[in-house]
């Protein structure tokens, strides 16, 4: 390892763009399955690596939708997100606000509570060993916003234990004012606002984002450097962006690492995070995230400790824990130098 890469395994950083679906490694879909007697469209778990070989954001997301099938019961949606949160632990997490896409689940006939349940439960251990989290509730962006809404319902027994409503699945074509009136309505109820935007779609999604959903905080947003207007407005809102590098790379949003906008986005002021997205299609976790983005653009040390910084900023956690959270990245770089 590097020295950056050291630095970068113990660094405390919180992870806020990470869909829990997209955590289902081939091992726990292959052991769910054979508890659950369902079919699997993989016959081996190398199998079903070499299919995660994506030239855009549909590829990937027609064999995510699928690969859920396997989850069904409260006991598969709690493993995997047991799964994950060991997983994040490991690589220095110390908060996560993790993404969940209850209509993939509710579309074949599992209830929301069996889902909600599930994740809840795990998460709510996880808090026992000091790894915090919150849970955000995504709308796929292909269904209609009536189908967003009776979502919003289903949930409602629940919003005590959900953050946020997030906005998801395949941008082009379905931009977000399709879902001003859902995401007003989840506002009323108190909760925080996000939308994928910029990954795939124009800028003019992101402003959408800004100025039509009233957005708490922007996943993506890759394509807002091509709007220099837009990118100031970032920059003076310091809206946080959930950057994702692997992903990027891998749904060919960039060619290479060493395109990727990240330090563009640092250099600009923007409050850039580092997010893993779909760990398990990507080709890794938060780390990974860190040290290929580091490896790829060339980050500074000092850049790596502002987009840790960022992410806790960048969180819906209070402003005390905040503080004690960025102390403590100040703590462990000084015992670094
Ligand atoms: N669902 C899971 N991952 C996604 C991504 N990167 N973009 C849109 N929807 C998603
Ligand atoms: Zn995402």
């Amino acid at each position: 390892m590097t020295a950056l890469e050291t630095f970068i395994a113990g660094l405390p950083k919180a992870e806020l763009h990470m869909h829990l679906e997209g955590s289902l490694e081939p091992e726990l879909m292959f052991a769910i399955a054979r508890r659950n007697k369902v079919d699997i469209p993989f016959k081996t778990v190398e199998a079903a690596r070499a299919a995660y070989d994506f030239s855009n954001l549909q590829d990937f997301l027609d064999i995510y939708y699928r690969s859920t099938d396997v989850l069904r019961t409260e006991a598969d949606f709690h493993d995997l997100t047991a799964a994950y949160l060991a997983r994040v632990a490991a690589d220095g997490a110390r908060h996560v606000e993790v993404f969940f896409d209850p209509q993939t689940h509710t579309a074949r006939g599992v209830e929301f509570s069996t889902v909600a349940d599930g994740m809840l439960s795990a998460l709510k251990s996880a808090q026992q060993t000091g790894l915090t989290s919150k849970l955000i509730l995504c709308f796929l962006r292909h269904l209609s916003e009536e189908a967003a809404f009776e979502t919003l319902r289903q949930a409602e027994p629940y919003l005590d234990r959900i953050a946020a409503v997030g906005l998801d699945s395949s941008e082009m074509g379905h931009p977000p004012s399709k879902f001003a009136r859902v995401f007003a309505a989840a506002r009323e109820r108190g909760l925080r606002l996000v939308a994928h935007a910029g990954e795939e779609g124009p800028p003019a999604y992101v402003w959408e984002a800004l100025d039509v959903l009233h957005v708490d905080r922007l996943d993506h947003g890759n394509r807002s450097l091509e709007d220099a207007a837009l990118a100031e407005r970032l920059v003076r809102d310091q809206m946080t962006l959930t950057v994702c590098p692997l992903s990027n790379l891998k749904l060919c949003v960039v060619k290479d690492m060493a395109a990727h906008p990240l330090k563009k986005m640092l250099a600009l002021g923007l409050r850039a995070t580092v997010n893993s997205d779909d760990p398990a299609y990507f080709g890794g976790y938060l780390n990974d995230n860190y040290r290929a983005a580091a490896a790829g653009v060339g980050l500074t040390r000092d850049e790596v400790v502002q987009l840790a910084k960022n992410s806790f900023l960048g969180s819906f956690l209070d402003g005390p824990s905040i503080l004690r959270h960025l102390k403590d990245i100040d703590a462990y770089t000084a015992k670094f130098s």
